[in-house]
């Protein structure tokens, strides 16, 4: 059996796949806004397994899918066998016989890693504790659309070194661009990869305004994520001084961009002014999860479709 392509972090593919990817979503992009069906997908099916909470993650897949051709389903702990200690490996047999693709959102990486390890068929990260590659897939795309190529750019991420922050690191190296981090000390970003990330690359800090000098882009995430809920109020009182509002934006570049993966909270991490002001482009940034992700789903399945 050939070993699938599966997509569990954004170091998974390297650059000319990314530069498909993304010429691809314009495409896709494109022919979805001009009402044109493409259906390669008709009878593909998609398992989509939630052990977190998700809006767009969901609908972006279960909707791509559906604009494809094919079916997503959708499984969740609470009423799947997982959520009663069916074992990963079991579950990624059984769902790899009966779907096409998997995709899953959990707490940690291992878990998805031993999902994948167990599958005849392609596996998607759509979240975990480390990692988010499709956000970023989706976000550097935006930035694309508005801005051009990200390569040589500057990236500011300001608040948790999360699973977010981590990924952006990662697409740094791989398509070349720089990562300034401000977070609050305690919550630094920690390297899972083994990865060397020079100074070109990825500068760590923890003041908001040093990150986001001469930066293209600024963005930002909630303080407490999925799964450390219970850190809620020490977070908050950790993360006074990095919201993002009208006076860090002013010290970015002026052509800056803003972005968050949503969902926002405003008056925390970011102020009412910025994700709704004119350099804020989240909801382009949410509707691309969907143009990006068929564009990965076709690639996983289908390899680098051109027509
Ligand atoms: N950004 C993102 O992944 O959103 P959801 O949690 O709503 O899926
Ligand atoms: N860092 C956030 C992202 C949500 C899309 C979390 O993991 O909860």
């Amino acid at each position: 059996m050939t070993q699938p392509r599966h997509y569990l972090q954004f170091s998974d593919l390297d650059k000319n796949a990314y530069r498909h990817l993304f010429q691809r979503s314009a495409v896709l992009k494109r022919r979805q806004s001009a009402g044109e069906l493409y259906r390669p997908l008709v009878g593909k099916v998609m398992s989509m397994v939630f052990e977190k909470n998700s809006t767009r993650t969901r609908v972006s897949f279960e909707a791509g899918m559906a604009q494809l051709g094919g079916h997503a389903m959708f499984l969740d702990t609470k009423t799947s066998q997982m959520g009663r200690g069916e074992p990963v490996e079991d579950t990624a047999r059984v769902l790899s016989r009966m779907s096409d693709i998997i995709m899953i959102r959990t707490f940690e990486q291992t878990l998805v890693e031993r999902l994948a390890a167990h599958s005849r068929v392609p596996v998607i990260n759509g979240l975990t504790n480390e990692y988010h590659p499709c956000q970023i897939l989706a976000d550097i795309f935006t930035f694309i659309e508005h801005r051009g190529p990200i390569e040589g750019k500057t990236v500011a991420w300001v608040g948790d070194g999360n699973n977010v922050c981590r990924t952006w690191l990662q697409a740094a190296r791989v398509l070349g661009f720089k990562l300034k981090v401000a977070t609050p000390v305690g919550y630094a970003l920690t390297v899972l990869d083994g990865h060397e990330y020079g100074p070109d690359v990825f500068e760590a800090g923890h003041d908001p305004e040093a990150a986001v000098a001469d930066a293209d882009l600024v963005t930002t995430d909630v303080f407490t994520s999925m799964g450390f809920e219970g850190e809620f109020a020490a977070r908050l009182k950790a993360f006074e001084g990095f919201q993002v509002n009208a006076a860090l934006m002013a010290k970015a570049r002026p052509d800056a961009l803003f972005m968050h993966c949503l969902p926002a909270h405003r008056g925390e991490e970011v102020a009412a002014e910025v994700i709704d002001g004119p350099q804020s482009v989240v909801w382009d940034e949410a509707e691309n999860r969907m143009h990006v992700q068929k564009a990965l789903i076709e690639y996983l399945l289908l390899g680098s479709v051109n027509h």
